[in-house]
């Protein structure tokens, strides 16, 4: 018999996180750890962490610091607490967090989740602490549980990794080369997750649209294999690169309806010189015909990006570019971000590094813009008709909160049975950060 146990698991950054964590979890149930509220009453705590920017990576020394303190009062009354660092900052920082932390017992990186018991056990056992930041011939899909539904939308992991080495980014060191799960995998796992209710499925990658599947396999065909499961009613895809929009892909966007209309799919620049110097292997051009294309397969579909602002060597003619590139494209949502120097990446090392005041300044008018352009399409919602899936009760009594096509919150006066399934709704009001509609 195992003895209860609790297990808190802190997740920062990308949904692909979420995910892990949700497996991290997983694996250790048969252990007997059951989930803890918070840090405070848990025997096992893991930060799966984000390297992506600085301030991401620096949290996390910061949190160790409040935890430290909170492992040695749990030692103070007899009881132990393992502390376990997980993700793409330990995959990239592994000796340096067991130098400043040396409290922590666990440090793993993204792609050996599936030790994670072996790690808990030798860290039971000994005293010292485990390192396991390898990047193992056998992938961890095949040694973790699937994910189990909690609602009616899901993330579903396809693809890992990425190849591509955008000169500013650490996801090629943390996460290794582009890997993409076997079709008849991610078809089982998503079978079972409508087989418990969800009907929302999103399937998650860093190149999530350069999963391939072998012979005729590309993403398209997978998501209308996805399509044909009894129950799932909305499929979603990030995140996307330009450079991997297939054709069939952009023709499910015109065939299925399952395939939501909204698309995050990230640009980082609208000039084509710091396009070049990204690495990104297109130009300004070239996104601007691959938007157009997928709004000529559906006209309904609206954009989200990512824009990195004071890549070095950005001048102002440049940041107008981005600018401008924003307008013509017409993204509804987009994610902004100071460019961040990451140890060990090519960008860091280039010359003319822009002054943190010019990236403040670039960063506060990228995103007025953008502001303005995710309003005028909230308010260009007011009248429409959408199908929103009803998801969670709302904090007033008989609201029932969703999600739009297009990711908005919505709020409902609806019945709690409502919830889980796709409701037709018009939209009747814009709030600050929601919608609200009543059912069609
Ligand atoms: N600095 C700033 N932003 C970055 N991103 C990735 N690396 C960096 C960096 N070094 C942004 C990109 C990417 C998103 C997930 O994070 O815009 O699309
Ligand atoms: Fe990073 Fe570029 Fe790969 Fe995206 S495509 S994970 S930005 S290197």
């Amino acid at each position: 018999m195992t003895l209860a146990k609790k297990l808190f698991v802190k997740t920062y950054g990308c949904q692909m996180n979420v995910y892990d964590s949700a497996r991290m979890a997983d694996v250790l149930t048969p252990l007997g750890y059951a989930p803890a509220d918070g840090p405070e009453d848990a025997d096992m705590v893991i930060l799966n962490t984000c390297h992506i920017r600085e301030k991401a990576a620096e949290k996390v020394f910061s949190e160790l610091g409040r935890l430290k303190r909170l492992q040695a009062a749990k030692a103070a009354q007899g009881s132990r607490m393992i502390l376990a660092v997980a993700g793409c900052v330990a995959q990239a920082e592994g000796e340096e967090i067991l130098r400043r932390a040396p409290f922590v017992d666990i440090v793993l990186g993204p792609q050996t989740y599936h030790r994670l018991p072996e790690m808990v056990a030798q860290a039971a056992r000994a005293g010292g602490a485990v390192l396991d930041t390898e990047f193992p011939p056998e992938p961890k899909f095949d040694f973790l549980p699937d994910a189990r539904a909690e609602g009616s939308s899901a993330f579903l992991s396809v693809q890992e990794g990425c190849d591509k080495f955008c000169t500013f980014c650490v996801v090629p060191y943390t996460r290794g080369a582009e890997y993409s799960r076997p079709a008849a995998a991610v078809l089982a796992e998503a079978t079972r997750l409508a087989e418990q209710g969800v009907c929302e499925l999103t399937l998650l990658g860093q190149n999530v649209n350069g999963w391939h599947g072998g012979e005729g396999w590309g993403l398209g065909r997978l998501i209308r294999a996805i399509a044909r499961i009894d129950g799932i009613e909305r499929i979603r895809y990030t995140t996307s690169h330009p450079r991997d929009m297939q054709d069939d892909l952009i023709a499910a966007h015109a065939e299925l309806p399952e395939l939501m209309p909204f698309l995050h799919l990230p640009v980082q620049s609208g000039s084509d010189r710091i396009l070049s110097a990204m690495n990104r292997g297109h130009d300004r051009e070239a996104y601007i015909r691959l938007a157009q294309r997928l709004k000529a397969a559906q006209p309904d579909l609206a954009l989200s990006s990512d824009f990195i602002v004071g890549f070095p060597g950005e001048t102002d003619a440049d940041f107008a570019d981005s600018l401008a590139l924003v307008r013509e494209v017409g993204f509804v949502q987009t994610y902004s971000f100071k460019y961040s120097p990451r140890p060990g990446t090519p960008a860091a090392a280039m010359e003319r590094q822009v002054p943190e005041p010019v990236k403040e300044a670039r960063l506060a008018e990228l995103q007025t813009l953008l502001l303005e352009q995710t309003n005028v399409f909230n308010r260009s919602c007011i009248g429409r008709e959408m199908r929103v899936l009803l998801d969670r009760t709302g904090r007033h009594a008989g609201q029932v909160l969703g999600r739009s096509p297009y990711m908005q919150p919505v709020h409902v006066k609806a019945a709690a049975h409502l919830i889980g399934q796709v409701v037709p709704i018009r939209i009747t009001a814009l709030h600050p950060n929601s919608l609200e509609g009543v059912p069609v």
